[in-house]
Parts: structure tokens; C-alpha cells; sequence
């Protein structure tokens, strides 16, 4: 064989290999990351004296995680509930809850 022969061989050989080498691995699964907890805060009241609503919720979370929030129902029958609660590492929820009888709340705040 001439060494033109040859080098056709070699040439397709070369086309062949490529052409079966193995696919590329999968991409590796995209890692779960950990952000850090973002603080936010948020708050809202509605009190409407004429339809006798009285309620609102507030909460707020730091960058430790740690959860502190609140909320308040006027009751039909003229109960307050307030509940605060926190949520702390693996405390879970904790909350403590309080009745006002005859609370008539509204116009209380400044
Ligand atoms: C959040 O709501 C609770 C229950 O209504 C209330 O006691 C507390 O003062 C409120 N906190 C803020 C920051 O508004």
C-alpha cells in the first residue's frame, strides 16, 4: 500500500473513533444551595367600625431565621383575639393567645 493508502486509512480510523466515543456524562444534578434566610417584615389592619372587622396580622423574620409575628380577630361576640407567636431554630410555632372580653378596639390606636 502506498503511504497515501495509508493515510486514508489512518484518516478514516480517526473519524471513526470520534465518532463513537462515548457521549459526554451528564451534566452533574444542579447542587441544592443554602442561602441564608432573608429578613423581611410585613403588616396589615383592617378595622371597619360601620361592618364591625376588626383584624390584621403582622410578622417579621431575621437573618438568624428566627420568626416573630402576630394577629388579632374582633370576635362577633366582642371578643379580641391576639395571638404572638415566634419560630425560633426547631421550636416550631409557638404561640401564645389571649381573649379580650368586650374589647370595642376600634379608634384605640393613636
Ligand atoms: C403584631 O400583632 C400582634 C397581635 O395583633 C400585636 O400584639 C403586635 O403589637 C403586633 N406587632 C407589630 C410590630 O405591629
Amino acid at each position: 500500500m502506498s503511504s497515501i493508502t495509508w493515510l486514508a486509512y489512518a484518516f478514516v480510523l480517526v473519524c471513526v473513533s470520534v465518532q463513537v466515543s462515548p457521549a459526554p456524562a451528564p451534566a452533574p444534578a444542579p447542587q441544592e444551595e443554602n442561602y441564608p434566610p432573608m429578613p423581611y417584615e410585613y403588616k396589615y389592619d383592617v378595622e371597619d367600625q360601620e361592618k364591625l372587622l376588626y383584624f390584621g396580622a403582622n410578622e417579621s423574620g431575621d437573618a438568624q431565621g428566627k420568626v416573630v409575628g402576630g394577629y388579632k380577630v374582633l370576635h362577633p361576640d366582642g371578643r379580641l383575639m391576639t395571638v404572638e407567636y415566634t419560630v425560633q431554630g426547631d421550636s416550631g410555632f409557638v404561640p401564645i393567645i389571649k381573649f379580650e372580653q368586650n374589647a370595642n378596639p376600634f379608634g384605640k390606636r393613636k
